[in-house]
């Protein structure tokens, strides 16, 4: 951690995850982060971030460049911060446009992808990346030293990045409609709302922490839960009358499906920029479809 402290890291695109990771990395490491409009970057300048609007000046200082840009953004903002990044590593943690894409973009960089999600708020985010084949063994310390300031993180392979984002990206926002269901089973009943919160999001972390460290399967450990004739099986009978395994093995698939469609689509819009080169591509970057 005390080499990660002497390095310089360019956040460029710091929105909601892009501004998350700034506020989890800044106290390990020195953070520049950029937006067009920047000056809703003050609370991160409060912080200790450096703030800019200019993308290449904030990449040329740093030894590794985060994007954090819109899908649709990447390709713009990598062409043009191109030179600053020529034997550098960049991660994009932009769903849907692949390594083959970016490298079209930025040919002298070591690009890697990542996905996460908004707990790295809380050092709690689940970092799945990929990398290309020109990262080296230094670019691997350097990247997991930054991902461990936002939680966990896993290598995977490419392949898997559109279901990841289904699953990481996408997944707080399942979880928190399955909390927030249980916090309002519980008020029909008279629970006062505040407690009612914490049961369920303590239960959710509980379970959570439980299933990841007995290494059992789900079903195992609801079984053990779940006495003859008692109070949980009532529940689970309500649960399977309205299908909600089917019901979220569906949600999972469609939101892995849209991902890829997207995905498809960003990569035409992006191959067509690419094809027709020159700054051109920024005007036309709003138009691309974007994916959260
Ligand atoms: N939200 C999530 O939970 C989540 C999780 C994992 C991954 N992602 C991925 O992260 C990316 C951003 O998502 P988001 O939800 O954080 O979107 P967001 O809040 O809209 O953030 C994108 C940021 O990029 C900035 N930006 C746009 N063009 C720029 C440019 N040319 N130079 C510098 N900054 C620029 C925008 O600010 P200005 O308009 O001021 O420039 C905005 O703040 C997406 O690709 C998404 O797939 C999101």
């Amino acid at each position: 951690m005390e080499r990660f402290r002497n390095r310089k890291i360019a956040v460029i695109g710091a929105g909601v995850i892009g501004g998350a990771i700034t506020e989890a990395l800044l106290p390990y490491c020195t953070v520049t982060a950029t937006r067009r409009k920047v000056d809703r970057l003050e609370r991160l300048r409060q912080k200790g971030a450096e703030i800019t609007p200019n993308n290449l000046s904030a990449a040329e200082k740093a030894d590794l460049v985060i994007l954090a840009v819109k899908p649709g953004q990447v390709i713009p903002v990598l062409r043009n911060i191109a030179p600053a990044c020529a034997g550098k590593l960049v991660v994009s943690f932009a769903a849907a446009v692949t390594l083959e894409l970016m490298k079209k973009a930025t040919s002298e960089a070591r690009l890697m992808r990542a996905m996460t999600n908004t707990a790295v708020l809380v050092r709690r985010g689940y970092t799945v990346f990929c990398r290309d084949d020109r990262t080296t063994e230094e670019d691997m310390t350097l990247a997991r030293a930054a991902f461990a300031c936002l939680g966990e993180c896993e290598q995977v392979d490419e392949q898997f990045l559109d279901v990841l984002t289904a699953m990481s990206g996408s997944g707080p926002a399942y979880i928190y409609t399955v909390v927030e269901s249980m916090i309002n089973g519980a008020l029909r009943v008279g629970l006062p709302r505040d407690i009612a919160l914490r049961a369920a999001a303590h239960t959710a972390i509980g379970a959570s922490q439980l299933l990841l460290a007995s290494g059992k399967h789900p079903a195992e450990l609801r079984d053990q839960v779940t006495t003859p004739g008692g109070v949980t099986i009532e529940g689970l009978y309500e649960l399977e009358e309205s299908r909600i395994r089917t019901a979220f093995m569906k949600a999972v698939a469609a939101a892995s499906s849209r991902a890829k469609d997207i995905a498809a689509e960003v990569r035409s819009a992006a191959e067509r920029e690419i094809e027709r080169g020159g700054n051109h591509a920024e005007n036309q970057a709003g138009n691309m479809p974007s994916v959260k």
